[in-house]
């Protein structure tokens, strides 16, 4: 169905508070894509009822993660009733097991990935002063989610730049997204 409907998947990855929502939120203004993002499909899982919801709930106040099984079956879900055949998803893949469990149950290669960077003082800053804080936006889970991120999502990026383009933006003191290289990419790609 995939093939069918022509589908162009971008995945944005960058460290927690780089600003991958901020940016997808902008590409699906300027470029009409859909957004899922991980993260928030985790979210709305961890408030269902029962062992599952408050599994989920645990695992991300702790800076874990969650199984990659539960995460693909979430994404695939949302993707199956996306109308758009151009689609974001923001915060995947975070580690080997992620990129595992997606290339044996979807088998679906990205078109190209967006790699938000910034360092770990500013973005501790942006999550810790964001509106509306998240229940994980506390020092310590935030120093777990950084240690994750180097130690499990870097080695899967890297991974990716050998099968697939990379875009990397550092978006540490500026947001003017559209100066960056990834407004051409996705006008070239998709
Ligand atoms: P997730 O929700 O993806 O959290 P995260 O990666 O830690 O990233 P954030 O959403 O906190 O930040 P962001 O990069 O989107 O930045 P934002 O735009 O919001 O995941 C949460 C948890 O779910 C994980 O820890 C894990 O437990 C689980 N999970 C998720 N994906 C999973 C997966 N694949 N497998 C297993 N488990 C998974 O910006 C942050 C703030 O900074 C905002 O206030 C914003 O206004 C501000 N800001 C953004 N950009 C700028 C800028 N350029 N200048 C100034 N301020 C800015």
């Amino acid at each position: 169905e995939a093939q069918s409907k022509n589908l162009k998947l971008v995945f944005v990855t960058g460290g927690p508070g780089s600003g991958k929502g901020t940016q997808c939120n902008k590409i699906v203004e300027h470029f009409g894509f859909e957004h899922l993002s991980a993260g928030e499909l985790l979210r709305a899982e961890q408030n269902s009822d029962g062992e599952i919801g408050k599994m989920i709930k645990g695992l991300i106040n702790e800076g874990k993660l969650v199984p990659s099984e539960m995460t693909v079956k979430l994404i695939l879900n949302a993707m199956s009733k996306c109308s758009n055949n151009k689609i974001l998803i923001d915060g995947f893949p975070r580690n080997d097991e992620n990129r595992e469990v997606w290339d044996r149950v979807a088998g679906l290669k990205p078109e190209f990935i967006i790699f938000i960077t910034s360092s770990e003082e500013v973005m501790q800053n942006r999550l810790l002063s964001r509106n509306e804080g998240r229940d994980d936006d506390n020092l310590e889970t935030i120093r777990k989610r950084f240690k994750l991120f180097n130690e499990q999502t870097l080695p899967v990026i890297k991974h990716y730049e050998s099968i697939a383009a990379v875009q990397k933006v550092n978006l540490q003191n500026l947001n003017i997204w559209y100066t960056f290289g990834f407004p051409q990419l996705l006008n070239l790609y998709c």
